[in-house]
């Protein structure tokens, strides 16, 4: 999971830089679509490892990633029709999404993750004696 997250900052960075170079949307947005569509990729593979590990708030997690789905796909549409690009309102909700919902939500789960996986280690076999008493 850690490697997505990365790989999204990744892309909004090149999203940033373009942006900020002025480069014509023709540019930024395959971008931001880039960006969406690794975005809903992570959001699969996290809500499998969540389900699949019978995470108590997996189902409110689902609930924040489509919230957050939402918001891009508006955010995004809204850009890509021209109807945001000189401020930074986008560019605000993508930092903001990425940083909260990565620092913060997807914190309680790997926290979550990482006790039950050290609730479940078995302690290491003990060897036998060895019969002779020596
Ligand atoms: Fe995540
Ligand atoms: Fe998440």
């Amino acid at each position: 999971m850690d490697e997505q997250h990365i790989s999204l900052f990744h892309t909004y960075n090149d999203f940033c830089a373009a942006y900020e170079e002025g480069k014509p949307r023709e540019v930024t947005v395959p971008l931001l679509q880039a960006l969406l569509k690794d975005t809903r990729e992570h959001f699969v593979c996290e809500e499998g490892l969540l389900n699949s590990n019978g995470f108590p708030g997996a189902s409110n997690h689902s609930k924040v990633h489509r919230d957050l789905l939402t918001l891009m796909e508006e955010y995004i549409g809204r850009f890509s029709c021209g109807e945001i690009g000189s401020e930074f309102d986008l560019l605000d909700f993508l930092r903001w999404w990425l940083t909260n919902h990565i620092a913060h939500e997807d914190q309680d789960y790997s926290e979550w993750l990482s006790k039950q996986a050290s609730n479940n280690k078995r302690p290491l076999p003990v060897l036998p004696r060895n019969s002779r008493g020596d």
